[in-house]
């Protein structure tokens, strides 16, 4: 075979592998989400297109609303609506007999509006341990979600989520600490982030309200010992004068009642035999 066959044959074999029908099977089908993040109950338009000429069929799959605005040959635009849950769309167009895909994940968010932050106990000796909870209900996604409890600006503890069931919707970060003397000039709070940048978001802080700690020395044994003599004598001491004074009182009225009783004698004495 000559070089020139040759050339020729590779020539065919290219075209036949590579070009033949390229222009009905490369062709590609692109999604465009106004937003990969929205809130419950919230709706976002679509966009599925196609770079196939004369696509036969094509559409958008999902379990949500969805409400064709607008099409044209190569594209078609869509409102959703109600989403509640995250989920999947699929754009799909159909060239030549070929069918191709594209998906895109959509996640619910809901932003932290309440952050609750408990002291147990409130009262604590210096040495003792006390827990700071923090909760936030109804937020999500948990993942993007980060909980910081503070003593004054300092961060005593920081609370990622993995991926949780999507029903829990509920955040809480506990963490447990010695008290100590400083701690009682201090207020204590705790800071939800939802971070929502990676998708497209934005960023949500909320705080919680301050709360403060009561702190107080604790009371060696010995000197305990010591506070509790000390009480019980001086309650001894006036349980003793309390009854020592009424004793005394009885015995003063006795006595009155006494020269009362002479004299009601004395009244009874006939007249006779009084002087
Ligand atoms: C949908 O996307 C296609 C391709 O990018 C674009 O030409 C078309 O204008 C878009 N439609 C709407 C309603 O935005
Ligand atoms: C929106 O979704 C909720 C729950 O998914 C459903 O109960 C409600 O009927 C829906 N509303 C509309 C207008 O489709
Ligand atoms: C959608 O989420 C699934 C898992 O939930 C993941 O495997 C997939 O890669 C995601 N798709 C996109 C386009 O991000
Ligand atoms: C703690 O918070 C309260 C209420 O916001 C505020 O009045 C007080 O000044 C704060 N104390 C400190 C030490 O920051």
């Amino acid at each position: 075979m000559s070089s020139f066959g040759f050339g020729t044959l590779t020539m065919a074999l290219f075209a036949l592998v590579c070009c033949s029908g390229s222009d009905e099977k490369a062709f590609e089908v692109h999604m465009r989400l106004e937003k990969l993040i929205v809130k419950p109950k919230e709706s976002f338009e679509v966009n599925c297109s196609t770079t196939c000429n004369q696509p036969e069929v094509g559409g958008l799959e999902t379990s949500l609303n969805k409400i064709l605005l607008l099409e044209q040959a190569q594209w078609k635009h869509y409102l959703i609506s109600n989403i509640s849950h995250d989920t999947v769309l699929w754009c799909h167009f159909t060239c030549f007999g070929k069918q191709k895909s594209m998906s895109s994940n959509v996640s619910v968010y809901q932003p932290p509006r309440q952050v609750f932050l408990t002291l147990q106990p409130t009262w604590v000796a210096v040495g003792k341990s006390f827990t700071i909870e923090c909760r936030v209900p109804a937020v999500e996604p948990l993942d993007s979600l980060t909980l910081s409890l503070l003593r004054g600006s300092e961060t005593l503890h920081s609370q990622t989520f993995g991926k949780a069931a999507p029903a829990l919707q509920e955040a809480t970060a506990t963490f447990s600490s010695m008290a100590h003397r400083e701690d009682g000039h201090h207020n204590f709070s705790c800071l939800a982030v939802l971070d929502l940048m990676s998708r497209g978001g934005e960023v949500f802080c909320t705080h919680s309200a301050p709360k403060m700690l009561e702190i107080y020395e604790p009371v060696p044994d010995s000197q305990m010992v010591i506070i509790v003599t000390v009480v019980s004598v001086l309650l001894f001491l006036f349980v003793t004068s309390v009854l020592l004074c009424f004793i005394f009182s009885q015995h003063w009225r006795q006595r009155r009642m006494g020269s009362y009783g002479v004299r009601a004698a004395w009244r009874r004495l006939p007249q006779a035999f009084r002087p």
